[in-house]
């Protein structure tokens, strides 16, 4: 019997919404019930993908929205071909900590790059490899750079740059309802992680193997 490909899972937001912590609780949780899970960060998560992570967020020089555009898609297709392909049929759930929407939301909505542009490099890059369910974190802009941190390149912009960011995320979340899931993260972690385990139990319909 063939295997079912992976059910793709990315986790999406601005600066400091939960992102990365609950991929880890996900991620634990998913295991502990049996699944075979893998988490994959966005730009990274390849060789070269860390190096254009490195550039992107820290790197001295200054960057044009489209050439920002064109890097994370680099690391993007990297990403798909070397790591994600590999695992469609070894792993029952990847995580993917941020992906696609990214790109729209960041430098499509946030910095002007022609929106239908970036959808047409997303599919050169990822083809048919779009999520099965996006979770879109949302807080208020204040709130998410305050808890961030890292004081990255991203991060370092200005409110307004973080509010447009997440009022595009909303937009996109808006337009695809079935795939894009928000929930609010002014609440305890643990109060998000139980709001994101209904879901993915209604997704999934959880194996309950503990
Ligand atoms: N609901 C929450 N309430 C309070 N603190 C939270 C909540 N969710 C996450 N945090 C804390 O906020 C900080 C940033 O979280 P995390 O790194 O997971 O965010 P992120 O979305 O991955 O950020 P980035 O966009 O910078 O990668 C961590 O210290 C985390 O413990
Ligand atoms: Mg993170």
């Amino acid at each position: 019997m063939t295997k079912k490909r992976a059910f793709l899972l990315s986790m999406e937001g601005i600066e400091g919404t939960g992102k990365s912590t609950h991929c880890r609780i996900l991620s634990r949780f998913l295991k502990r019930q049996g699944y075979k899970v893998c988490i994959f960060r966005e730009p990274g998560s390849s060789s070269v993908g860390e190096k254009i992570r490195e550039i992107l967020l820290h790197g001295k020089n200054e960057l044009t929205a489209f050439c920002e555009t064109l890097l994370f898609v680099a690391a993007r297709e990297q990403l798909v071909t070397q790591k994600l392909k590999k695992n469609l049929y070894t792993k029952d759930v990847i995580i993917l900590d941020r992906y696609i929407d990214a790109t729209l939301a960041y430098q499509g909505y946030g910095a002007g790059v022609d929106v239908r542009l970036i959808k047409q490099l997303n599919k050169a890059a990822v083809g048919k490899l779009v999520p099965d369910l996006t979770i879109l974190l949302d807080v208020c802009p204040k709130t998410g750079i305050s808890r961030s941190g890292r004081g990255d390149r991203f991060e370092k912009r200005n409110l307004a740059f973080h509010g447009k960011v997440r009022n595009g995320y909303l937009r996109l979340a808006k337009k695809d309802k079935k795939r894009i899931k928000v929930i609010a993260t002014d609440t305890s972690i643990e109060n998000v992680e139980e709001k994101i385990q209904q879901i993915i139990h209604n997704r999934l319909g959880c194996k309950n193997k503990i």
